[in-house]
């Protein structure tokens, strides 16, 4: 039986990438963000997830604005590493699991997430810079990722996005679903994106830490409030890609309602983001 044993939710700047690959993690701007990423690593090393579901959102790489699913699933047996502009990234490929991208994708639309199905895929900062974040390391570290993934796409780029609410009920879904895979597996779910940050317009560079506490503490406590936030509300609050947060929702759907939180880290900034880091598990 498969089974969901843990969450690690995520901000996904492409310069952490970056800051990874070119070995600068030591590096006096970044350490304080690395060094609080570690509590993390050793997480996910102990928890040895064998299948890590990746909820993020594309930035244009694999969607564009001409057509952009609302929830999208991977069900390719291989994910490569794009090129957004830096080169891609020197990372090994991430090797998918099609049998559980198919169960994952028929019992989505059974439930009525009529999601939009990649049978190919390459995958941008949004799903690669988390990857790294929990189990990667330096540039050639890394030969092969000890997990399979499966990626979800959420749409943060295109108005109308997804609401928070059928965010969180998406989770719910994937969590039925992988509840109902006969085969055994441990399965690690990533939520990406976030926290408060705003790249474009008169507000870019803005940050709001008091939202970003209050959204932390209430992914345990409460986060049917967090649905109940409504979309326009996260932008105003947390900036424009501060939105991507309902991203962390589908993961915090896929959880029990009581959790535990086992870690987390907060740092302002990392690039033109209030970055931060949770890793939960079910109570
Ligand atoms: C940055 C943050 C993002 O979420 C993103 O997708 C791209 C860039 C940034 O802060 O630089
Ligand atoms: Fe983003």
């Amino acid at each position: 039986m498969a089974e969901i044993i843990g969450a690690v939710t995520t901000s996904h700047v492409p310069s952490i990438g970056i800051a990874i690959d070119q070995g600068l993690t030591q590096d006096a701007y970044w350490k304080p963000l690395f060094d609080g990423y570690l509590p993390a690593k050793e997480f996910v090393r102990k928890l040895a997830p064998d299948v890590t579901i990746v909820v993020y959102n594309d930035h244009g790489l694999e969607v564009f604005l001409d057509r952009v699913p609302t929830f999208g699933v991977g069900a390719a047996a291989e994910y490569r590493s794009g090129d957004e502009g830096w080169g891609p990234r020197p990372i090994p490929s991430f090797e998918g699991d099609p049998d559980f991208s198919w169960h994952l994708i028929e019992h989505l639309v059974a439930q009525e997430f009529d999601v939009t199905m990649f049978q190919e895929m390459g995958v941008d900062h949004g799903f690669s810079v988390p990857m790294s974040i929990a189990f990667g390391g330096p540039a050639g570290e890394v030969e092969a990722w000890p997990t399979k993934v499966i990626p979800v796409t959420v749409n943060t780029i295109q108005f109308p996005l997804p609401q928070p609410g059928r965010c969180f009920k998406l989770g719910q879904a994937i969590r039925k679903a992988v509840d109902a895979y006969p085969k055994d597996a441990r399965v690690l779910i990533m939520g990406t994106g976030g926290m408060s940050h705003q790249l474009q317009g008169e507000r870019a560079g803005f940050m709001k830490p008091p939202f970003d506490r209050m959204f932390l503490k209430n992914f345990v406590d409460d986060p049917i409030a967090l649905t109940n936030i409504p979309l326009g509300e996260y932008m105003r609050e947390a900036g424009h890609e501060g939105a991507e947060l309902i991203m962390w929702l589908v993961a915090r759907g896929a959880l029990n309602a009581n959790v535990r939180e086992v870690y987390q880290h907060y740092h302002v900034s990392a690039s033109l983001t209030a970055a931060g880091l949770g890793c939960y598990v079910n109570a």
